[in-house]
């Protein structure tokens, strides 16, 4: 797919460029063409002999090369069948999104007109800066395409978001753009998933037996078509394998509701598919409690109910739930869908076999608020989780043909 492509890629200034030896190796091996852009503070991260070596071409780091000759900065660009800034600093990007053009990274950039990807690279609170954060959505306006950073350890040592997608996974965003066209690129998602814990005394819980499986393979499905996925996630033993997932641990309902509450706003989808507990202990012990009675009570209270005031709260929101029934199927998930203001929801039948819970496999039936009934039938949860985010990407663009 990438075989005789012209790739130019643009290094800015930040550590993950000695990661571009690899990303350069890995186009070249799929039989691209790669020119290199350097600005002036990258060349302090990787030297253009290793580059050059790579891409089989001359780096290009200033407007003349060392022979005095002018780098035409405008053929560069028509030359390029793609270009790929990567890393993206902080800086480079304020740059891109106000106009500024001190450099031949960027006057390459403002003069292309090939599809352009940025992948973004900065310490974890420079990422979640709202300067950073308009930037990004100035880019996005102006059609380029984000590869969201991704979560780990960072060059400050702190763990977080932020660090550039790896070589490999940038390669992939940008195989799977070119093939698929990524329906889902850049909307945003929320998704919660897992079960909820809550304590009873420091050691002790009352929880529920959601792997949270459903959920994460609803996740990774999202990500791979392009979505900015952020997953809040409940006490789980599964792992998350898309990188470019942020994840956001939580334990017990309340925990969930505030992580759900900050993350809702601006979001095109929000998907609430976590077991989360109806009741929580009045009073919990600050202490471990010791087995001096027979029979002991505990107290419980209700809990707040996430989807609902969701719900309550919606505004662009194409808001997905879950319904857990072991009777009375549709009609309860319907009873659901209206009393807690959703689009769609999903009702999982606790009782047949296969499904649900800890299970690999999972049959649902989808309701929308228009009553129109889908039943899929009994297979692995990531094919469920295609079917349904296809449903859903067929629910968006039909309210995007009523808007027009
Ligand atoms: N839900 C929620 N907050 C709660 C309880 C449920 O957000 N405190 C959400 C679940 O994530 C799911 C939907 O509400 O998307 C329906 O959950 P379910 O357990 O099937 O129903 P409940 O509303 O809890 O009602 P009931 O237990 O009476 O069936």
């Amino acid at each position: 797919m990438l075989q005789y492509k012209k790739i130019l890629i643009g290094i800015s200034g930040g550590i993950a460029a000695y990661k571009c030896a690899q990303l350069v190796r890995l186009f070249i091996k799929e039989g691209a063409e790669v020119k290199v852009i350097l600005t002036p503070a990258a060349s302090q991260f990787i030297t253009t002999q290793t580059l050059s070596v790579l891409s089989k071409n001359e780096v290009i780091t200033d407007f003349f090369d060392n022979n005095h000759n002018w780098n035409n900065h405008v053929k560069l660009a028509e030359w390029a069948d793609l270009m790929l800034i990567a890393p993206l600093t902080a800086n480079t990007l304020a740059k891109m999104a106000n106009g500024q053009c001190d450099n031949v990274l960027l006057a390459t950039y403002f003069s292309a007109h090939s599809k352009i990807f940025v992948a973004p690279a900065m310490d974890f609170e420079m990422y979640q800066h709202p300067t950073v954060l308009s930037n990004l959505q100035t880019l996005k306006s102006n059609n380029n395409i984000i590869i969201p950073a991704e979560t780990g350890e960072l060059a400050s040592g702190l763990i977080g978001e932020g660090r550039m997608a790896e070589p490999e996974n940038i390669l992939n965003f940008i195989k799977q753009y070119l093939s698929l066209g990524l329906p889902l690129l850049n909307k945003t998602v929320l998704i919660n998933a897992g079960p909820t814990y809550e304590a009873i005394d420091p050691v002790r819980f009352i929880g529920n037996r959601s792997s949270g499986k459903m959920g994460i393979a609803i996740a990774e499905c999202l990500a791979e078509q392009g979505a900015i996925v952020t997953l809040v996630l409940g006490p789980s033993s599964q792992i998350v394998k898309n990188k470019s997932i942020k994840v956001i641990h939580v334990e017990s309902t309340q925990d969930m509701f505030e992580a759900c509450l900050e993350n809702y706003e601006n979001k095109d989808i929000v998907i609430c598919s976590a077991a989360v507990a109806d009741y929580k202990l009045s009073n919990p012990s600050s202490s471990k409690l010791k087995k001096k009675e027979t029979i002991i009570t505990l107290e419980l209270t209700k809990t707040k109910d996430i989807l609902q005031t969701l719900g309550e709260k919606k505004q662009k929101q194409f808001l997905v739930g879950f319904a857990l029934e072991t009777e009375n199927l549709t009609e309860n998930a319907k009873d659901k869908l209206v009393r807690k203001n959703l689009d769609l929801i999903v009702a999982n039948d606790a009782k047949a076999e296969g499904v649900g819970f800890g299970h690999d496999t999972n049959a649902v039936t989808l309701i929308d608020k228009h009553n129109n009934i889908t039943n899929l039938e009994l297979k692995n949860k990531s094919e469920i989780a295609k079917e349904l985010v296809a449903y859903i990407y067929d629910c968006l663009n039909k309210k995007n043909d009523q808007i027009k």
